[in-house]
């Protein structure tokens, strides 16, 4: 629904206590510390473990942890971009639950839930564990914070802490287990608060009995659904806490009922979300663990290719190969390596399959394999290829297309386009041979060419380089390989936009732009044809285009409508001016470890305030907000940031900044602008004289459409999936148009005009149904778009689904031992023992053994005609007479198992991972309700 004053209301919503662990910044620890800090810890966990696997040191950094300490400890301060990204979208889907979800009580282990919100968490397990398996980290993010919401709220609103528990409720993330004994829904578990005294109002037999129970929760004066002698939540929000019995029991903040737990719960809540880490990176391993959180080895970027393939094309392919090697084989073991590769191929009638690794040799060895073949007639589909490989390349990437003809695709434009706006993605489009390379070809006396792009199918191209901030480089074959210099610039770690702006008409404008002390091999791209420009340096100092001598411009290169201008580093302000008559794009680029990533974020209508992130445009012509956060810098902090208009002037929209603490800063602005607009952030890092200035490639748009869609985001093979939507208008009575694509290929149905009432909202429903035999952990990404009656205006929803087979399998690999041979005596050093075992699994198979603890020679081999099960020897001196090893099943359920030179077998879950468990026989587990 439009609502106004949402500025107020905004404000409001601030002071008001939250339901949950607080949401938003204050003296308590909120979700997102919670969270923040949890992932910090299971971080290091990782990076240290990765580290003794590789015989490398690893050292602690210094409290309190950061995302750039953990990132520097982990050797990856490259990666303290995407691990914040990570971070965030962990946190967002985190608090997004108090948003969606706020009256759900299972969500939040209110009115003794504890079998619904414990199924929340551990379905969702499985599905993370499904998302990382298939390498679809986002999806896995999503999910993640969307389970640790109810995790850590347990600790809060149950009587776990009250009950004198000191460790985590393990059994929480563990399916087909039991997490102690929960109170009857008659039996009374609390009395009335004495007074302000609430500390003691939970009942004698429920503390002494290890009885669970947990408040109930209501926001409507005089119904309540609290049945009698049970306990309340508590708090102001909470009309339940003021019939009998009276007061509350929650330990969201110090003020609340319980607020003298706060701490206790608090910790409790950042230990169990390490322990729920800790089990998906047991599951995943520790590598695939780290990508999860953003954290990779070499530059943290994508090499991301989508390349036409069709006959005409052989020379193209041949520079995606040269290009592919050299960059591999150039940054191999530095810090520019690419820490993934993705190529999508297509032609006509085909597109992709999308082929995404970190293994640069496969990479290499595919793309040398690439042919041109097919293709049909003069038109390809390059944009159902691009679609697939924003669907999937990591956020803030940089996608190179190759391509000589039109897209066949085009009414794939928006969907693209939304795509690009909701990952922060650039596509530069390399198109060789359009009308215009070609018209100066025949006059060179070459061949006609059998095939061109028309000036409007070149100018889709255009347009869509234009609105994420990339170049659209339209060169001849032959001139091809110089125009690669830009590839192996945007592998390159670190690598941060100062400034970029398009003009469409061909306007003669000047530009500004920020070089501070970080930034190293400052670049400027411009393309266009037929102009000229003048930089102007800090110091005043200029030089023109046509000035081959002066000292401001090292280097110059120009390929077809592409120049590339290295500029002597100089901190302070510059100046450029563009004069043309045709429409240009301006990239200013360099390389800091600097650099700011943000989110649209929209306040809460619910109750208890927070914010939301977009998963569509902004609201036009009304107050709009920003989360913004500086990675690269604990120091730093923003001291500006401004919408400005991206292709026609440079208009500004400044924003008001409001700091959150670790580097993250709310900001907004009065009016979102109507016309595409960029964002900028100028900042300033401690200890430095100059501002720092960053940009979004990304051009943004607001919209008079809001589109809201809530469905589960699980889809189970063989099921139809049902999205409904709202489309919502404040503009003039009319049909609007809705258009649904999705990454996966499913059959979808949906209206195709709603018609809506100005003012009022509207409802749809899209349905998808997917092929059988998708499989799990595979995500599909659907856009909705929703196009105002006279065209001029449109929205979107993005949302992402994970397809998942089966919740239920959830029993761990067993060990059996086959044979132990033996011959220790009191001089261990000449004695060795032996051992074979036989690792099954009764539901999906084994998918990994490893050693953690012995240092003897461990063997695996698959069972012949039975990949499913392991067979394991282990050989190693008497001198150290234990072993151990993690056992995982192919839908991430783990185990661990023991041998020693002389006792028998024992198998159970990592001990130094589930401290409350003790282990008896044959994998069963009893509750140890003592401390240790
Ligand atoms: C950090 O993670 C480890 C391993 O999961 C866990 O044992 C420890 O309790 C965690 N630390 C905190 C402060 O939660
Ligand atoms: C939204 O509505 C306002 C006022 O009616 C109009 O000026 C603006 O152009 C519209 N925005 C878009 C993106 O259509
Ligand atoms: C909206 O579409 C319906 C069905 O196509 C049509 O009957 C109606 O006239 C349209 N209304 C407007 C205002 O265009
Ligand atoms: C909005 O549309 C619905 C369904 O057409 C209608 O029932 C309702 O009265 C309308 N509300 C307003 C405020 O016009
Ligand atoms: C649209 O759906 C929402 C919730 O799904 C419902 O509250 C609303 O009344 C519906 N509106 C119309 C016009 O049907
Ligand atoms: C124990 O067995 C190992 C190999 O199994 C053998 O090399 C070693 O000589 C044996 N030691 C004794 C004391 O028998």
């Amino acid at each position: 629904m439009i609502s106004s004053g949402l500025a107020v209301s905004f404000f409001l919503l601030l002071h008001i206590g939250a339901q949950a662990f607080e949401i938003l910044p204050g003296d308590s620890l909120n979700h997102q510390e919670i969270t923040e800090r949890a992932i910090l810890n299971a971080t290091l966990q990782a990076c240290r473990s990765l580290a003794l696997t590789e015989g490398t040191n690893f050292n602690f950094p210094a409290q309190p942890f950061t995302a750039e300490n953990v990132a520097a400890a982990c050797g990856a301060s490259q990666s303290s971009k995407t691990f914040r990204l990570a971070i965030l979208s962990i946190k967002l889907r985190n608090i997004r639950v108090d948003i969606r979800y706020a009256f759900n009580a299972s969500f939040h282990f209110d009115e003794e839930m504890f079998v619904q919100g414990k199924k929340i968490i551990t379905d969702g397990l499985v599905a993370v564990k499904a998302s990382n398996k298939m390498e679809n980290y986002e999806t896995a993010r999503q999910k993640l914070g969307e389970i640790m919401h109810p995790l850590q709220d347990f600790y809060s609103h149950s009587n776990w802490v009250e009950l004198g528990y000191r460790f985590p409720n393990s059994n929480l993330i563990r399916a087909g287990t039991s997490i102690g004994n929960i109170a009857d829904k008659s039996r009374a578990t609390c009395r009335s608060c004495d007074g302000d005294d609430c500390t003691n109002n939970i009942l004698e037999d429920i503390i002494a009995g290890k009885i669970l129970t947990s408040g109930y929760f209501g926001v409507i004066p005089l119904v309540s659904t609290k049945p009698s002698g049970k306990c309340s939540h508590g708090g102001p929000l909470d009309q339940t806490s003021k019939i009998e019995p009276k007061g509350g029991i929650n330990k969201d903040s110090f003020k609340s009922s319980h607020g003298n737990l706060h701490t206790r719960a608090a910790d409790l809540a950042i230990a169990a979300t390490s322990q729920m880490l800790e089990d998906i990176r047991l599951a995943a391993g520790d590598t695939t663990f780290l990508q999860m959180v953003g954290i990779s080895r070499g530059s943290s970027r994508a090499l991301c290719f989508v390349t036409d393939t069709s006959q005409s094309m052989s020379d193209d392919i041949a520079v995606v190969k040269t290009v592919t090697n050299s960059i591999i084989d150039s940054n191999k073991g530095t810090e520019n390596e690419p820490s993934l590769y993705i190529l999508v191929p297509f032609s006509d009638p085909g597109f992709g399959p999308l082929i995404r690794t970190a293994d640069d040799t496969l990479f290499k060895d595919i793309v040398n394999h690439l042919t041109a073949t097919g293709g049909g007639d003069n038109e390809e589909m390059s944009l159902s290829g691009l679609q697939l490989a924003l669907s999937s390349a990591p956020f803030n990437s940089d996608i190179f297309l190759f391509t000589d003809a039109p897209a066949k695709d085009k009414h794939l434009k928006n969907t693209v386009i939304a795509l690009i706006e909701r990952t922060q993605t650039v596509v530069n489009f390399m198109i060789t041979d359009s009308i215009v390379t070609n018209r100066r070809k025949r006059s060179n006396g070459n061949q006609p060419q059998t095939r061109m792009i028309a000036e409007s199918d070149a100018q889709l191209y255009r347009d869509l380089a234009q609105a994420s901030g990339g170049q659209a480089i339209e060169v001849t074959k032959a001139e091809l390989p110089a125009a690669t210099t830009i590839i192996t610039q945007f592998a390159r770690s670190s690598v941060v936009t100062l400034l970029q702006a398009s003009r469409s008409l061909g306007q003669t404008d000047s530009f500004n732009f920020i070089v501070d002390e970080t930034v190293s091999n400052p670049t400027v791209y411009i393309t266009g044809r037929s102009l000229t420009f003048t930089i102007t340096s800090p110091t005043g100092a200029s030089q023109q285009s046509t000035d081959s001598t002066g000292s401001l411009i090292t280097s110059t290169t120009t390929v077809g409508n592409f120049k590339t201008l290295q500029l002597q580093k100089q901190v302070g302000q510059w100046g450029i001016r563009i004069e043309s008559d045709n429409p240009y794009t301006l990239r200013v680029i360099g390389q800091s470890p600097v650099d700011f990533l943000f989110d649209f974020v929209e306040p809460s209508e619910g109750p208890f305030g927070g914010f939301d992130s977009l998963d569509t445009r902004p609201r036009a012509g009304v107050n709009g907000r920003l989360l913004v956060s500086i990675t690269g810098s604990d120091s730093a902090t923003v001291t500006e940031v401004a919408l400005v208009q991206s292709s026609k002037g440079s208009e500004e929209t400044l924003g008001v900044v409001e700091s959150q603490g670790d580097g993250n800063f709310l900001v907004q602005v009065d009016v979102m602008p109507v016309v595409e607009f960029v964002v900028r952030v100028k900042g300033r890092v401690q200890g430095s004289s100059n501002d720092f200035q960053r940009q979004s490639p990304t051009n943004f748009r607001a919209s008079n459409l809001t589109l809201t869609a809530d469905s589960e985001n699980i889809f189970i093979p063989g099921t139809l999936l049902s999205v409904p939507f709202t489309v919502a208008s404040n503009g003039p009575d009319g049909n609007v148009t809705i258009r649904a694509s999705n990454s996966g290929g499913f059959e979808s149905t949906y209206p195709t005009i709603l018609f809506l009432e100005g003012g009022n909202s509207t409802n749809g429903t899209v349905t998808l149904s997917d092929p059988k035999n998708t499989p799990s952990g595979s995500d599909v990404i659907l856009t909705i778009e929703a196009e105002s009656p006279d065209g001029t205006d449109s929205n979107y929803i993005m949302l992402r689904f994970s397809i998942i087979n089966s919740f239920n399998d959830f029993t761990h690999p067993e060990c059996e031992l086959l044979n132990r041979e033996s011959n220790c005596t009191e001089n261990c050093s000449l004695t060795a023992w032996e051992i074979y075992v036989r690792v099954t699994d009764s539901e999906a198979g084994v998918d990994r053994v490893d050693l953690i603890q012995g240092n003897g020679t461990f063997n695996t081999s698959l069972e012949a005609g039975n990949a499913g099960i392991t067979l394991v020897s282990y050989a190693a001196s008497c001198c150290a007479p234990e072993m151990e090893m993690l056992v995982v099943d192919r839908v991430g359920n783990v185990g661990t198992c023991r041998f020693t030179a002389r006792d028998s077998v024992s198998i159970g879950v990592s001990q130094s991972l589930f401290l409350c468990l003790s282990i008896v026989a044959l994998g069963h587990f009893i509750f140890k309700l003592s401390e240790h």
